[in-house]
């Protein structure tokens, strides 16, 4: 994607080889800052305080974080320690599982010696397989929209939270259609809920799709129901952060409500899923673990202050003192999920379903 008319990733390998470069995702919209990773303190920080966020780009992360651990030691031991410690920064994306999985194995099978470099190929194979599945979804993503854009003047998407690039290493997975279908000339507009409590709608999916060009308009989460009901909207597309084999879906939180909504409406309601973002191993969702984080999120907001280009401010919202809780994902079942748009093609959220479509990977 061009940022300022740059292509731009979310994160690359340093022109040293060693250090890997991040968008410091905090600091959007107001400031487009660069990080650098140089340690596996620095990736867990990363992903930990979500610099890096979005289940495919957590992956990815997660990866790096092991090949830049690896650099201080490879060890059986270290390699345990540095799975251990990335593993507990994100408990919900199932990709941070899979991508600490694959290359934990891969390094177990070669002489110390060897295992930075394998560590750092193998992240980089991570990254360009994300690039590649973003890049088939947009396309299947794109044939279920065209038909939808023959209705109106105008095709309206409504999404939640952010599974644009910014969630990814390149392209997005729930935008990546939108992207397309604006290339391809149709007239798409796009529903953004802002997803308090971090606001990842109104802060990044805002941002990238105005760096786009891709028309928008930001409602408040509680405003999604109302604009459904006004017939506002042909299709919700969101990401997800961990899908069941039977296709259950854990996004981020809010994601049910706007499912619940949408059928009531008569709205389809799509999932893209990427299969690094499937979990074969569980087929009910309510077994995925839901992240829990600081109750500051809810407490305090933060901004730009007002009048000012530089300065972000953090104001508090709730009497102090005030109980809450931050329940970072919900489950919508698989049966308000009008289809799972993957890098093989669209199909139905369900065991049978997903496992014509990844037969290898299916369970009896
Ligand atoms: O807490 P976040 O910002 O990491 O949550 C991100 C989401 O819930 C996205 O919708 C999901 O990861 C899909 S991203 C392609």
């Amino acid at each position: 994607v061009n940022v300022a008319g740059h292509p731009t990733r979310t994160i690359w390998l340093a022109p040293n080889g060693v250090t890997v470069r991040i968008i410091d995702q905090t600091k959007l919209p107001h400031a487009f800052v660069i990080a650098e990773l140089a340690s596996l303190a620095d990736a867990a920080d990363a992903l930990r305080e979500m610099r890096v966020r979005g289940a495919p780009l957590i992956g990815v992360t997660a990866a790096y974080g092991l090949a830049l651990a690896m650099r201080s030691g490879a060890s059986d031991a270290q390699l345990e320690n540095a799975c251990e410690v990335l593993t507990a920064t994100r408990p919900t994306a199932v990709n941070l599982r899979a991508a600490l999985r694959y290359l934990r194995a891969a390094l177990q099978q070669v002489p110390e010696a060897q295992r930075v470099s394998v560590a750092y190929d193998l992240a980089a194979e991570l990254a360009e397989r994300d690039v590649a599945d973003n890049r088939a979804i947009a396309q299947h993503g794109l044939e279920l929209l065209r038909p939808l854009a023959e209705k109106r003047a105008r095709l309206e998407v409504m999404t939640h939270c952010n599974a644009g690039w910014l969630a990814t290493v390149d392209i997005g997975t729930a935008l990546a259609p939108v992207y397309a279908a604006h290339d391809a000339g149709l007239p798409v507009h796009v529903w953004v809920s802002e997803t308090r409590p971090r606001n990842q709608g109104a802060s990044l999916t805002a941002w990238e799709l105005g760096q786009h060009g891709v028309p928008h308009t930001v409602i408040v989460d509680n405003a999604a129901g109302h604009v459904l009901q006004l017939g506002n909207v042909d299709a919700v597309l969101v990401g997800t952060d961990r899908t069941t084999a039977h296709g259950d879906v854990a996004n981020k939180i809010g994601t049910y409500l706007k499912a619940l909504a949408a059928r009531d409406c008569g709205v389809p309601f799509f999932v893209a899923a990427p299969s690094s973002s499937i979990d074969w191993s569980l087929t009910v969702g309510a077994d995925i673990p839901i992240e829990e984080r600081s109750a500051r999120e809810i407490t305090h907001v933060g901004g730009r202050a007002e009048g000012d280009d530089d300065s972000q401010v953090s104001v508090q919202l709730l009497p102090s003192g005030t109980q809450v809780s931050n329940f970072g994902f919900d489950i919508t079942p698989a049966r308000l999920v009008s289809g799972l748009i993957t890098e093989r093609g669209v199909c139905a959220a369900s065991a049978r379903g997903l496992a014509e479509l990844f037969p290898e990977s299916a369970r009896g």
